[in-house]
């Protein structure tokens, strides 16, 4: 082991420098090393990734992997995922400690909880409702579930895991992205009046007794940050301009542009869509840039045409976290025996959330 580096040694390195850097580790690390990226990380990182994918497979790529280190280009919640399903037996490296998600951050494991024991003031929710949180999470809140009968989803599971809840228990509290659960309760046919809001600021989630015990599912008053930029506006001006055009959005997007899109999927099924798309065919992408730019260069020479939806530019900023000099620092560590920005969940908090994501995974098998 030598001395660690510092990440001053590399902000100031041009992507080129950088890029000569990573490769080179990666050819010393060899099968050692396992780069996951998610499709929303920018392309001087992405282009480095070994594997690719969305929350479900890069967690499942996570779980299958034999490589002793895993450094995970995607924010917090996913480097955890991969450290509880690896049973900390791999090292798990987030390049840049401060890649969180927005949205994970407006559930937390106190407010949660409140929440629960104020619904247990009107049922049992241990017998009634099935606490489901999006992978998009802390490692507690999952911990949460795996304690409270629940479980995991992705944005490509919902409906699965929904079902699951649904075949436990006749209500689910769903947390933190009110969008998903909206978009995908409406898929399985609930109306919109059984699936309440749950203002965390609020007594009781600013909701009546009869709201709450009418409710099939209870939604965390949470969203991205990201998916908020597009508008039913931006659909409705393609439709005018592109009468032919289809349109497809992820479900963390509102109910609204949910209901005028023609597909509504994650982002493995967004790229799996458009790549399948016949010649000819325009697309109007709702999600974040970085892949929708990715995706309108490669279809393009298949003459299939997509556009971004919102006119502003709008990317994770979390997930942009992640620069080259940040993947180079981590990756000469690794090379030089130093194991540096490690995330290791706890195992009093990893072994229930373990429960809670192996159910998901059983799920969608
Ligand atoms: P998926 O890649 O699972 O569709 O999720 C999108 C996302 O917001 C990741 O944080
Ligand atoms: Fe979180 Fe939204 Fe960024 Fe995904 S796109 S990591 S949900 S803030």
């Amino acid at each position: 082991m030598s001395a660690v580096l510092k990440i001053d040694q590399f902000d100031l390195l041009d992507d080129a420098s950088c890029d000569a850097r990573i490769n080179a580790a990666k050819r010393i690390l060899g099968g050692r090393l396992a780069i996951l990226g998610h499709h929303y990380q920018r392309d001087e990182v992405f282009k480095h990734a070994d594997y690719s994918g969305d929350s479900l497979k890069l967690s499942q790529l996570a779980a299958q992997t034999d490589a002793e280190y895993i450094v995970f280009c995607g924010v917090h919640f996913m480097a955890e995922v991969a450290d509880i399903l690896t049973f900390g037996r791999r090292s798990v490296i987030l390049p840049d400690l401060a890649a969180g998600c927005s949205m994970a951050d407006m559930a937390n494991l106190v407010k949660v909880r409140k929440c629960w024991s104020e619904l247990s003031e009107l049922l049992d929710p241990d017998e009634k409702v099935t606490p489901v949180t999006y992978i998009n999470s802390a490692a507690d809140l999952k911990g949460f579930c795996g304690e409270h009968g629940g479980i995991v989803c992705t944005s490509s599971n919902a409906r699965a895991v929904l079902e699951w809840s649904f075949g436990r228990r006749e209500k689910v509290l769903f947390f933190p992205d009110q969008h998903l659960g909206r978009n995908t309760g409406l898929r399985m046919g609930i109306p919109l009046e059984q699936m309440v809001t749950w203002d965390f600021a609020k007594p009781q989630g600013g909701l009546t007794v009869d709201e709450i015990r009418d409710a099939k599912i209870i939604l965390w008053k949470g969203f991205c940050s990201v998916h908020q930029m597009f508008h039913p506006a931006h659909i409705e001006k393609f439709r005018r301009e592109v009468p032919q055009g289809l349109v497809i959005s992820h479900p963390e997007n509102s109910y609204e542009v949910c209901q005028a899109s023609d597909y509504v999927g994650s982002t493995e099924y967004i790229l799996r869509t458009v790549r399948a798309a016949a010649p000819g065919s325009h697309w109007l992408v709702g999600t974040e840039l970085n892949l929708v730019n990715r995706l309108r260069d490669e279809v393009k020479a298949k003459g299939v045409t997509v556009q971004f939806m919102s006119p502003m530019v709008c990317m994770c900023s979390t997930m942009f976290r992640t620069d080259p000099q940040h993947l180079a620092w981590v990756l000469e560590n690794l090379v030089a025996g130093n194991v540096v920005n490690q995330i290791r969940v706890p195992e009093a908090i990893a072994k229930p959330a373990r429960l809670a994501l192996d159910l998901m995974l059983e799920v969608v098998d």
